[in-house]
């Protein structure tokens, strides 16, 4: 049984409730989280996936929790099905998606329900900070391996958990039980081989700054009022090409200007043009 979201709801939220319970008995220590939502992951048993089309109709009119990503910031689809007072379960559809490599700012596991995906964990080596957003240091990977259906993978917090997944299937489906993020901790992308960019949240007045910004550069405006330095340049960059801004084309080709003018910014443009695409390579990941 499934087929709709709102089976799929039905039939996880027994063992959600579970893993309350589990983790409540641990006083909610996050360390302690991802052992707990990786079993309870693994009891969910096999349900039918409703398709892409009954799923987009569900969604019309459906009554979901707060979500996570009431936008496209993760996955081709995001839905928060479940919604507890310390975590909750998501539905993530990968049609067309690949992730970047980042860490976590939560705790929990995924599961791959539908599809399959190749994973690869790094490890990052700190060598310099620029500023509180940007690090530069080595990126390493040190393991890759197929995520099969029903595969389960538990995710650790900040850098002692960096990945990258690649879906391998026209479609992949995974669920996610995550611990809320605490205010205080930040995800980070990574640019391989030397980069970390914080994924920040912005304040609501910046975020209009950039928008004035982006118009004024439509408009081919001469004054630009831009009062951060290069290097704060490049996570804003970051932030706008993974979708964690409103969508302002003028704004990253203005930054990818400025940058070039600069030492850093010109390594940094440079790491980003050349970020490998394994599913092109497969044979490099034997070597791994
Ligand atoms: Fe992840």
């Amino acid at each position: 049984m499934a087929k709709t979201i709102k089976n799929i709801i039905k039939i996880t939220s027994p063992f959600v409730d579970e893993a309350e319970t589990l983790w409540k008995e641990k006083k909610f220590d996050e360390k302690k989280f991802p052992e707990i939502a990786e079993k309870i992951l693994k009891q969910i048993p096999s349900f039918e996936l409703p398709s892409l089309e009954a799923i987009t109709k569900e969604l019309i009119n459906l009554k979901l929790p707060d979500q996570n990503f009431p936008n496209k910031d993760f996955s081709d689809l995001p839905i928060t099905l479940i919604r507890k007072e310390k975590f909750c379960l998501d539905l993530y559809w990968w049609s067309h998606t690949d992730t970047s490599i980042h860490n976590h700012h939560f705790t929990g596991a995924f599961k791959v329900i539908h599809g399959s995906s190749f994973q690869i964990i790094y490890k990052f080596n700190k060598s310099k900070k620029i500023n509180k957003d940007f690090e530069t240091g080595e990126l390493l990977k040190i393991k890759y391996h197929e995520l099969k259906l029903n595969s389960v993978f538990p995710i650790e917090l900040l850098d002692t958990f960096i990945h990258q997944v690649f879906h391998q299937s026209t479609t992949t489906v995974t669920i996610c039980l995550r611990s809320l993020p605490t205010t205080e901790k930040f995800l980070s992308g990574f640019l391989y081989p030397n980069f970390k960019i914080r994924l920040k949240k912005f304040e609501p007045s910046f975020i209009k700054h950039l928008i004035g910004l982006e118009i004024l550069l439509k408009t081919n405006q001469k004054n630009i009022p831009w009062e951060l330095d290069k290097k704060e340049m490049v996570s804003i960059h970051y932030n706008l090409i993974n979708n964690r801004l409103p969508s302002s084309p003028n704004l990253i080709n203005w930054l990818e200007k400025e940058l070039k003018k600069d030492e850093l910014g010109k390594i940094y443009l440079k790491t980003l043009n050349q970020q490998p695409h394994y599913q092109k390579k497969m044979a490099e990941f034997i070597e791994l």
